[in-house]
């Protein structure tokens, strides 16, 4: 197991003061902060390598094209893709998943086809199905959720039949945590021959990836959620299919010629990256990737896991005044806990949190659809990564126990603690 402490020490982040308190960022699912390796590298390589990629014969270019090259295969060796071919430098996930909606969706869905997603994906991986769907005059179906907030995997016979062409589905939900069977979703799918997209953008940066284990066609997961640069993330997808995606974005460095009357593509996985590419943040990216392996996906997830079981208990401890959205057993959820304090709008929760120092998210969290499904309105989502601690956690629920008391000295005669020494 790895110190969170020894970790915070790489953050400068995490060492500033927000009101006056030390930083609790508890906001890891919408973007993580940057440790020093990643911004070192990204300096250095704007310091003495930075130039055009595949665009030069001259020293500089060739310097930045090799580590742009290299930082494919770190990011392959991350997810164990069989060759760094497989890896596409985007921008962040939607990107990625819009490239599969049109670059393969375009091309190959029919009037009456059908695109099976989920009630608990987020808009980055529902959005462009639906749109594909509306050009392609193709109809978009949904699994459902349980009350606690796993997918109703007996609804897949039903869903998934000889019409559908894509099953799509977060590995992890952003909102609920939930880890979903992705291998029970590969299998029904391809046993009716559609492809099958993971949107890996909450599970990638907090669990081992290994995309032959899991079996999907493409994944996808965003750079600055796990500790790299904004604007850097990667679709990955089995070569044989890539061959069969039409670039969605075309440009320079997607091709090897053209005429007036035709184009030649690039090999992969040049074709999909058009225009000068982020090149310093996929170099940053690579620096990530490496810090996340040093560390131990297998470690970052077992301290998640004590994270979420820690809180758990410690929300019980809070007089029932916590509605809690999700499933109840760690194990089956990444570091996502999404609740509402009784009686508090979740906006003024995550205002108050912030008196305090403590960084959450409050609102659908791009996820609207779930939060109607659940009847909510919106939540406050704590969402936590490998330097978050115990302590942090305890600090989170005295803030909480303080916001819960202001509540009920508003709504109702003083307490006795609030009056206590006034
Ligand atoms: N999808 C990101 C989140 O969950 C932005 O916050």
């Amino acid at each position: 197991m790895f110190d969170p402490e020894e970790i915070r020490k790489d953050f400068p982040a995490l060492s500033r003061l927000v009101n006056n308190k030390k930083i609790v960022y508890f906001d890891n699912a919408a973007s993580t902060q940057k440790p020093i390796q990643v911004i070192r590298v990204m300096q250095e390589f704007y310091e003495k390598h930075y130039a055009n990629v595949h665009r030069g014969l001259h020293t500089l270019s060739q310097e930045a094209s090799k580590m742009y090259e290299e930082a494919h295969e770190i990011l392959a060796k991350f997810i164990n893709a069989y060759s760094w071919r497989e890896i596409i430098f985007v921008s962040n996930t939607t990107e990625a998943i819009n490239t599969i909606a049109y670059g393969w969706g375009l091309w190959n869905l029919n009037e009456g086809d059908e695109i099976v997603i989920t009630v608990m994906d987020h808009h980055s991986n529902m959005l462009p199905w639906r749109i594909i769907a509306q050009i392609k005059r193709a109809k978009v179906k949904y699994i459902d959720i349980t009350d606690e907030g796993y997918l109703k995997y007996d609804q897949l016979a039903e869903l998934v039949t000889g019409k559908t062409k894509v099953v799509a589905f977060p590995i992890a939900s952003n909102v609920l945590g939930t880890i979903n069977d992705a291998r029970k979703i590969v299998k029904i799918a391809h046993e009716v021959g559609a492809i099958v997209v993971a949107d890996g953008a909450q599970s990638v940066p907090h669990m081992s990836t290994n995309v032959r284990e899991l079996g999907v066609d493409f994944l996808a997961f965003s750079g600055h959620k796990m500790l790299g640069p904004t604007g850097s993330g990667v679709l990955w997808g089995k070569e044989d299919i890539l061959e069969d995606v039409k670039p969605f974005k075309v440009g320079g460095d997607t091709i090897i010629d053209v005429t007036l009357d035709s184009i030649v593509w690039h090999e992969l996985p040049w074709r999909f990256e058009a225009g000068t590419p982020n090149i310093a943040e996929g170099v940053g990216l690579a620096e990530a990737a490496k810090y996340l392996m040093k560390i131990g996906m297998e470690n970052i997830r077992e301290h998640e896991i004590e994270l979420v079981r820690y809180t758990l208990k410690r929300f019980e401890e809070l007089g029932g005044e916590i509605e809690y959205y999700g499933p109840r057993n760690p194990i089956d959820k990444t570091g996502v806990l999404a609740f509402n304090v009784k009686g508090l709008n979740h906006h003024t929760v995550g205002a108050a949190l912030d008196m305090f120092g403590i960084a959450v998210r409050t609102g659908m969290h791009c996820a609207h659809p779930l939060h109607r499904r659940l009847g909510l309105e919106g939540t406050v989502r704590a969402s936590y990564y490998l330097y978050n601690t115990f302590e942090e956690i305890d600090y989170f629920i005295e803030s909480l126990e303080k916001i819960i008391l202001l509540k009920k000295s508003l709504s109702g005669p003083p307490t006795e603690i609030i009056c206590t020494g006034t």
